[in-house]
């Protein structure tokens, strides 16, 4: 019999599980129910059904209705991909009517709800599973691969430094991600993938966290200091936005438009703000320090406002160190549009270095044993997005993988263990000392 999934939280993330159940997975999988706080936005993705997949529409449900689609559609299994800080009340409920959870990261947001998920995990036995797709990533499986074999002996630290560029990582300060309310911040929202990451490469988990993190560039203030003169409160509708390449064009987009500029009377949900706006109470620039239980120690830094998009890490381990380089995207094209930037005229000095072929192999894998030459390692290809990771995951979930031996598939351990790093980082920022997390959780969660 086919398992019976409702959707909650019909974003722009929602497609990629949408999508699965009625293509790829339809044998096993039907689509029952839609559930989301804006109807306009479950309209949007109904027509997109019938006119992409030849089905649909399916029954939509506003959210104080949740219980009942529950309970009408007879649901077995739940997808959350609402924004984060709501993650815990719906994985919660669904949990104690019966469904199995596939839950987007990060898991939550805060301590006490991830608290609330681990009791109510214990008390009804419902499986959650979290979607770490860059586990599935062939280069970082790889780099885990040579870890768990041992080949650079025991790790004893690691560097990581992730980098989002001015196109992705000012994606964040634009909407509901730069209140801190709801999304944890950059250390909850986005660098749970980097600590899962982690947490998965070593097989091991995080026990204290020192962290120091501030708006550096983003925001009003920041702006102002740089010069910047021109302001809008949103893009659209707003002359001064015009050339800004910080500004994204809703009206440009049929699912930008669908989703969010046609949606926006419902809920006010402004997909467009200015990234220079006040009020954005996330950071931009976090430093972290993380000491494990087996005494590996990392230092990691995000930065949300690069010229390119990637992640450098490097294993210092007792045989050697594995180095992994990775350049997602070169370069945001943007030629003369910072005009009201006063330090454009660095151009100058800029324009004396030799341009880099950007189109060059963007992934270096390196071992570097003691006493040897340095090797280059391989890494397999994959078909779709993150190298083919995003499809092995997804035939992960939705069609389990017997022989898993590098243990891919991510439960509610590594999504606690993930976020519990960034939700104690956000702690030290706060109180600036170093956190324990078994005392956040105030329990040891790994007996
Ligand atoms: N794994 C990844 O690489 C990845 C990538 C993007 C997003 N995500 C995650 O997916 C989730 C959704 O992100 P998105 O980019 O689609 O955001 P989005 O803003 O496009 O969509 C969020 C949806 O949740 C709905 N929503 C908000 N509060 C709600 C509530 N209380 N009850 C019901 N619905 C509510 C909104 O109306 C909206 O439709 C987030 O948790 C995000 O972290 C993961």
């Amino acid at each position: 019999m086919k398992k019976r999934v409702a959707i909650v939280g019909l974003g722009s993330r929602s497609q990629l599980f949408s999508k699965a159940i009625l293509e790829e997975y339809k044998d096993g999988y039907e689509l029952v129910g839609l559930c989301d706080l804006n109807q306009t936005r479950m309209n949007f993705w109904n027509s997109k059904f019938i006119k992409d997949y030849g089905q649909g529409p399916f029954a939509t449900y506003a959210v104080q209705d949740f219980e009942k689609m529950i309970q009408e559609q007879r649901v077995d299994i739940v997808v959350v991909a609402t924004k984060d800080c709501t993650h815990h009340t719906y994985i919660c409920k669904a949990m104690e009517l019966g469904c199995d959870i596939m839950t987007e990261k990060p898991l939550t947001t805060h301590a006490d709800k991830c608290i609330e998920i681990l009791d109510c995990r214990a008390k009804t036995g419902k499986d959650i599973r979290v979607t770490f797709n860059y586990r599935y990533s062939p280069r970082n499986a790889k780099v885990k691969e040579l870890i768990q074999r041992g080949v650079i002996g025991k790790v004893i630290n690691i560097h990581f430094e992730w980098t989002l560029d001015t196109k992705h990582g000012a994606d964040y300060f634009r909407r509901w991600h730069r209140d801190k309310s709801n999304s944890g911040g950059l250390l909850v929202h986005k660098s749970t993938h980097h600590f899962d990451l982690v947490n998965w490469w070593l097989d091991d988990q995080p026990e204290e966290v020192f962290a120091w993190g501030q708006l550096a560039f983003y925001g009003r203030e920041n702006a102002e200091k740089r010069g910047i003169t021109r302001f809008y409160d949103r893009c659209y509708g707003s002359p001064n936005a015009e050339g800004d390449p910080f500004a994204i064009d809703l009206s440009s987009d049929e699912n930008l438009k669908g989703l969010y500029l046609d949606a926006e009377h419902e809920d006010g949900y402004i997909r467009d703000q200015s990234v220079f706006g006040h009020n954005i109470s996330i950071e931009d620039s976090m430093s972290v320090m993380v000491k494990y239980k087996k005494k590996t120690t990392l230092n990691y830094s995000l930065n949300a406002f690069c010229p390119w998009e990637g992640y450098k890490v490097s294993f210092t381990g007792t045989r050697g160190r594995i180095e992994l380089d990775i350049i997602d995207n070169a370069y945001i094209s943007g030629s003369d549009v910072d005009q009201n930037n006063p330090d454009h005229n660095m151009q100058e000095i800029a324009n004396q270095g030799k341009l880099l072929d950007v189109n060059k192999a963007s992934e270096t894998l390196r071992l570097h044993l003691h006493w040897e030459k340095p090797r280059e390692i391989d890494i397999p290809q994959g078909e779709g997005g993150h190298g083919g990771g995003d499809a092995r995951m997804l035939e992960d979930i939705f069609v389990g993988n017997e022989n898993d031996p590098l243990a891919t598939a991510a439960g509610i351990d590594a999504g606690v263990n993930s976020i519990m790093v960034g939700i104690a980082a956000n702690k030290s920022i706060e109180q600036k000392k170093t956190i324990k997390i078994d005392n956040l959780l105030n329990r040891n969660l790994y007996k």
